[in-house]
């Protein structure tokens, strides 16, 4: 088969952006953790407050000394609000929505998920600043959307 040279350039140009756009995505799962939605784990979204976790989202720690997190995402505000975690340790985020989706953003480091109703969206983060950290939801949820934020403080550990 004859292939114009100049076509040749423009398949093989075409070939490299894919290569580029696929090794970035590569890349930046290896080396930033950017991973998929966490496991498959459902919860209904309509019987929120008689779920043993999500009636009464808080922090709580494991014996291990780990942390987990339990966030209901809602029109226009994430409880608990603020939300207080210790540096330097694991804390592992579990969120879900009781409406629509929303966004769970903690703006200036890689905690980033969404709240799906009907889904429990997990990750684990150590953060090793100190200091209060905004929460933005980052996905349009309504009328008030620019005003669901929230407040997560890290807090330096005594020792
Ligand atoms: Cu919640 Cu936007």
């Amino acid at each position: 088969m004859n292939v114009e040279f100049y076509e040749r350039i423009w398949m093989w140009a075409a070939v490299g952006l894919l290569v580029i756009f696929l090794g970035t995505i590569v890349l930046t799962a290896a080396s930033d953790a950017i991973h998929p939605p966490s496991h498959m784990e459902t919860v209904d979204p309509a019987t929120l407050g008689n779920n043993p976790e999500f009636s009464n989202p808080k922090v709580t720690v494991r014996s291990d000394g780990s942390v987990v997190v339990s966030i209901v995402a809602q029109m226009f505000s994430f409880a608990p609000d603020p939300i207080e975690v210790p540096a330097n340790r694991p804390v592992t985020f579990r969120l879900t929505s009781a409406d629509v989706m929303h966004g769970f953003e903690v703006v200036g480091t890689n905690a980033n998920a969404m709240a799906i109703p009907g889904y429990v969206s997990q990750f684990t983060i150590t953060f090793s600043k100190p200091g209060e950290y905004i929460i933005g939801c980052n996905e349009y949820c309504g009328l008030l959307h620019h005003n669901m934020v929230g407040k997560l403080i890290v807090k330096e550990e005594s020792r």
